[in-house]
């Protein structure tokens, strides 16, 4: 099938090119010139395990191709996937439409006396913004040809390239048949090799509320359990092993029980947002999405407060080792990172406070972010790797839960800090080791 993909962000691209390795003929289209003029010399635009060579081996055999002409992408397509950013407002926090609506505007004048052609969404977009898609094209020009579907998006960042392999469900939200079966062969291919891969249709509002109330549930599960490790930390009960017994209960299951430092991320604070802004329009309290907000907001302040309280007292110019910048492992993405914004609350709190900080994957974006506030550039050192953060540093904190922090040679850290405190707000690095060399080790829930 012919399938044009706007948008090549980290939605946009990993679907893209995991649908020309399903033996799609993709074009994916980004306005962004540079963005595509690196896609087209092969090189990824963001990171994503084992995205680049699936990349180039099918833009070698001519499966997929990039454009910034969205009339030349979408020209025969018989699958129009909108992958673009439905950012928050930065007030109401409702979710941007500018994007999608801009998108659909400009499909009026490309799609014009087409064959038929479905418009698959895959934005995370508002409830009713299926209906709102359909009728301006058809308002604007009724000689297209086309329905409009609701096609949410379930892929991990950072995990992209696997979870696009190995879905556990496609939801189909179509309000016509053909348009359904248009979608249905576009992922055969897949579903053949994914017997367990539940193929579920349903009505283009209920697939939007599927996506929103999918998000919404993940992190309030989390916020749960962070809730639950503040208590631990009280009782003295160990939240590794709450969450172990409470995840053999396969009406609970075991994932997104691992405490942290709060979620973040470009999907789940904005989809939580957005989701109680649509409830509050509709007079609905969604007081369980509220709380979770609010706590995971309170959270990322606590644990700034929390590396601050380990700094020793009579340390007048602190240095604190930040491991991870990164909203989680996997990726260089630091949107909404609970790191980025645990670590610019340490320096507004603290005027003195400097920090030496490190990512394996995030550190040019986090870089890129914090010139935003040229205020903080020089109290921030990058470091080329895990151990040198710990140079003079007086508390070494955990913020990102890259698997290799927990190599960490804690004993090559006890000589080159000054001071010998820990936060781990991942649990990744061992307490016992730690205890043993000396360090007054902080977990989370332990
Ligand atoms: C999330 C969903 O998991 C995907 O299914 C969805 O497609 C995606 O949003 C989206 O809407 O596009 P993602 O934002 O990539 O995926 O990240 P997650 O792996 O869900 O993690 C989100 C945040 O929760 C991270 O900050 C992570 O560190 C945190 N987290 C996750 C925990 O603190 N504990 C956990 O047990 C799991």
């Amino acid at each position: 099938m012919k399938v044009a993909i706007i948008g090549t962000g980290y939605v946009g691209l990993p679907t893209g090119v995991g649908l020309a390795e399903l033996g799609h003929e993709v074009i994916c289209i980004d306005r962004e010139l540079a963005k595509i003029e690196k896609l087209q010399a092969g090189k990824v635009t963001l990171y994503e395990e084992g995205l680049e060579d699936l990349l180039r081996k099918n833009f070698q055999a001519g499966q997929i191709k990039f454009t910034t002409d969205l009339s030349e992408g979408v020209k025969d397509a018989q699958v129009v996937v909108l992958a673009v950013g439905t950012p928050p407002h930065p007030v109401t926090h409702e979710a941007d439409m500018r994007y999608v609506y801009e998108a659909a505007t400009e499909l009026v004048s490309c799609l014009q006396n087409n064959e038929y052609t479905v418009i698959a969404n895959k934005s995370t977009v508002p409830v009713g913004t299926g209906d709102m898609v359909q009728n301006l094209i058809a308002k604007n020009n009724q000689h297209i040809n086309f329905d409009v579907v609701s096609l949410p998006e379930f892929l991990r960042e950072g995990y992209a390239v696997h979870d696009f392999f190995h879905p556990n469900r496609i939801v189909i939200g179509a309000d016509t048949e053909r348009a359904k079966q248009v979608i249905c062969d576009l992922y055969k291919p897949l579903l053949q090799h994914n017997p367990q891969c539940t193929l579920l249709c349903v009505n283009r509002r209920s697939s939007e509320t599927i996506k929103y109330a999918s998000n919404s549930f993940l992190a309030a599960k989390i916020q749960f359990i962070n809730e639950m490790a503040d208590f631990c930390e009280c009782v003295g009960a160990d939240i590794n092993e709450v969450a172990q017994g409470m995840g053999l209960d396969a009406r609970i299951g075991k994932s997104f029980l691992q405490p942290g430092p709060g979620f973040g991320g470009s999907c789940f604070p904005k989809d939580t947002m957005a989701l109680d802004f649509m409830a509050r329009q509709n007079n609905i309290d969604l007081s369980l999405v509220r709380a979770t907000i609010e706590g995971n907001r309170k959270r990322i302040n606590s644990m700034a407060t929390r590396v601050l309280d380990a700094v020793a007292y009579d340390v007048t110019v602190p240095c604190i080792g930040v491991l991870g910048l990164a909203f989680k492992n996997g990726t260089d993405d630091c949107r909404v990172s609970p790191a980025m914004q645990i670590l610019q609350k340490i320096l507004q709190q603290n005027s003195k406070c400097i920090l030496r900080v490190f990512d394996p994957e995030a550190i040019e974006n986090a870089r890129m972010l914090l010139q935003a506030y040229p205020q903080y550039n020089t109290r921030v050192t990058f470091c080329n790797n895990a151990i040198d953060v710990c140079m003079g540093a007086d508390v070494l904190t955990v913020l990102t839960e890259w698997p290799e922090f927990s190599n960490l040679d804690l004993q090559h850290a006890a000589k080159i800090m000054r001071h010998l405190y820990i936060v781990d707000c991942r649990n990744m690095l061992s307490a016992e080791q730690a205890i043993k060399l000396g360090f007054s080790y902080r977990g989370i829930g332990i």
